[in-house]
């Protein structure tokens, strides 16, 4: 028998002289194949008929599970295969782990030629993925493209956070999720276990956080919030929810990790935390009536239930790193609290951020001590970052920057890229959401770790996650829809170049991959009818108005300055808004009054038509105006009122957006656009004020 290191000297001779005769090229029709885009792929001349069986060789020192892994993997090709126990000497499949091999711990190189399919990596993930771009030939095509592909991920982090709090999903459908997500090389798998409207996991310690806060009366998350927000006990008639037992986070675990995914479980603390409040009040700070979310940090009976919490989680999740949540304490009931304020006075905590701080140290070291690393979202920053966590950053960027400019890993999750229950098309044509607009290719423009980034703070970026909140999403189907094709952008994201992704080839491959979920029965949203933007957003809009002045009449000068978009020249800079008011193009309006503004056409002129679009999105508080006004004055001193248009405000689902305006003919030099608002108290949000 040949040993290892003279079979990898032919693998290797081989691929070289393939390679000299090879050109370098991704143009070739079969190149455009694999998701996420491989680091270089250099295509032969001539095709491997793949239709007719293959010999499976699989050679090196691997593990019982690897083997069972990859051979199931291999099997899984949509080829036909015959295990062989010697390399035949053509029609193979062959699987070479390599611990020489320079790919990188993911890393994996593929040669398709004559003589069949080769893969060598140095670890048995690499192998893995070799195999994973080999089914996305053959699922192309039987016939496979000659080619030699060296590939390795940019980041080592490419995960997905599933939220199953806010409506329980099962482990067969966050199965059917770890299938997609191992076709694209993802490798971890955050679960949101934990969340005011629903534990989602099974305690033996505290075996009523499963009996009750898993459950609640109203279906919908929807209800519930605008409810009680109470729970009930486990089998109350009609109650909603569910858990996953120890077995079947054991179940999902093994399954992933099968396909060399990580699932890392979060437990929140100490915020979001208001069902196991509701469960155990003792463990309030207070006995106020008043709701509570926020652990007590100054009761030792939290740390011996959060202890012992994590002591069953890291016994059935083999993760290094668990997620401690850490995000939107209000710490409003901590300075309320006699044992928070004794817990603040006898460890010299000077404020409530040093509190939590405090708490999110502890609960590291207990953790550390166990061999685990925390993550948590970037408010664990606040009062001072425990010594080993890595922060998961969402607010946007800048609280993964500092703690990566303090040394410590950093996942990339900023929520105008990452969050993915923003609607993904024109939002009429969507289920209700949280609202925004988060197109596909929004997502893709994303770079966690950008050329203008210092490479101090660069290496510390781990990588980069997509966070699919489910508040509006009742559904799997739903979920589905909400989770693909976004998910492979952030798949690509995570493991491509920079300089080998370009948004076109992308999408043609991700209308592929949707098309093939659909036919396997999943749901996702069906990039092939994407609307895109809102049209009058395209392109920027010229019109008499453009570029004048316009002044704030008290008090719609106090626009909210996180809406200001261009300030005062927002409403004359010819960018009209697009699906979402977080856009800087829309302004937003809050408090009293509501727009009020005067454009000085400088010189009396022909007008024909004055009018302003304002959108509506009633769950985060955005509302038409009830009345709109519009007067025109040649002196600026005498107006004459041309419009008065009245509106009824009515609370509907979906966004919508509505044009106030008036035509007619009028000379003037000064326009009044006045805008009410309604008796529901919220934003006004307005774009450009167009004037022709
Ligand atoms: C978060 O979205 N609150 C992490
Ligand atoms: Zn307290």
């Amino acid at each position: 028998m040949r040993t290892m290191r003279t079979i990898l000297a032919v693998i290797i001779s081989s691929m070289l002289s393939f390679m000299a005769s090879a050109t370098e090229t991704i143009t070739s029709p079969n190149s455009n194949v694999i998701t996420p885009a491989p680091s270089r792929i250099v295509v032969g001349d001539g095709m491997l008929d793949a239709s007719r069986s293959l010999n499976l060789y699989i050679e090196g020192d691997l593990a019982t599970d690897d083997l069972r892994r990859l051979s199931a993997a291999a099997a899984d090709c949509g080829i036909d295969l015959r295990v062989a126990k010697r390399l035949p000497r053509k029609d193979y499949l062959r699987l070479s782990l390599d611990s020489q091999a320079e790919l990188g711990a993911e890393g994996y190189a593929l040669r398709i030629n004559e003589q069949g399919v080769a893969i060598a990596a140095s670890n048995p993930a690499g192998l893995y993925y070799g195999l994973q771009s080999l089914k996305a030939y053959i699922a192309h095509s039987l016939q496979l493209p000659y080619v030699y592909i060296e590939d390795a991920p940019r980041f080592e982090y490419r995960g997905i956070l599933v939220d199953i709090s806010r409506h329980f999903r099962t482990k067969e459908f966050l199965m059917r999720q770890i299938d997609v997500m191992a076709g694209l090389k993802m490798n971890r798998l955050h679960l949101h276990l934990t969340d005011a409207a629903g534990w989602r996991i099974e305690v033996e310690s505290y075996p009523e956080l499963t009996r009750y806060a898993a459950w609640r009366k109203p279906a919908t998350w929807k209800e519930w919030w605008y409810g009680d927000r109470g729970h009930v006990w486990e089998g109350t008639d009609g109650a909603y929810g569910g858990y996953l037992t120890k077995q079947d986070a054991r179940d999902i675990v093994a399954y992933a990790a099968d396909r060399y995914i990580t699932v890392i479980p979060e437990i929140e603390m100490p915020g979001h935390s208001d069902e196991v409040l509701a469960t155990y009040p003792e463990l309030r700070c207070t006995q106020l009536p008043e709701r509570q979310g926020d652990l007590c940090v100054g009761k030792e009976a939290t740390f011996e239930m959060m202890q012992a919490i994590l002591g069953e989680i890291i016994e059935i999740f083999p993760s290094e790193y668990i997620h401690i949540g850490g995000d939107e304490a209000s710490k409003g009931s901590w300075t309320e609290c006699d044992d928070c304020r004794r817990r603040m006075q006898e460890e010299g905590l000077e404020s409530v951020d040093e509190l939590q701080s405090y708490m999110i140290h502890r609960i590291e070291a207990w953790l550390n001590e166990r061999g685990r690393q925390i993550i948590g979202w970037d408010e664990i920053l606040e009062g001072g970052l425990a010594p080993n966590a890595t922060v998961m950053s969402w607010r946007g960027e800048e609280g993964g920057l500092a703690a990566a400019a303090a040394g410590h890993n950093v996942v990339m999750s900023p929520h105008g890229y990452c969050y993915i229950d923003a609607p993904q098309d024109a939002p009429y044509s969507q289920p209700e959401s949280i609202g925004g607009y988060l197109p596909l290719e929004k997502v893709y423009s994303y770079d966690p770790a950008p050329a203008t980034m210092s490479e101090d703070v660069a290496r510390y970026i781990l990588g980069v996650q997509a966070n699919l909140w489910a508040e509006f999403i009742v559904t799997d189907e739903h979920y589905e829809h909400m989770l693909w094709p976004r998910a492979i952008a952030i798949a690509e994201i995570g493991w491509s170049a920079p300089e080998n992704r370009n948004y076109d080839l992308f999408r043609e491959r991700a209308v592929k991959i949707v098309d093939r979920m659909i036919e396997a029965g999943y749901s996702p949203f069906d990039l092939k009818n994407e609307i895109g933007n809102r049209p009058e957003s395209k392109q920027p809009i010229e019109h008499l108005a453009r570029g004048k002045k316009v002044e704030y009449l008290y008090p719609s000068r106090y626009y909210a300055p996180k809406y200001a978009a261009a300030w005062d020249a927002t409403l004359t800079d010819g960018l009209r808004g697009t699906w979402t008011y977080a856009d800087e193009r829309w302004q937003g309006f809050l408090g009293r009054g509501g727009v009020d503004v005067i454009i000085d056409m400088e010189e009396v002129t022909t007008i024909h038509s004055i009018a302003a679009d304002f959108m509506q999105i009633c769950g985060p508080g955005v509302f038409m105006p009830c009345l709109v006004e519009i007067a025109v004055s040649v002196d600026g001193q005498n107006y004459t009122k041309i419009a008065d248009i009245e509106h009824e405000v009515i609370v509907d689902e979906l966004p919508s957006f509505k044009n106030f305006g008036w035509q007619g003919e009028v000379e003037a030099r000064y326009i009044r656009y006045k805008a009410h608002r309604s008796s529901f108290s919220g934003f006004l949000f307005v774009d450009e004020i167009v004037v022709n």
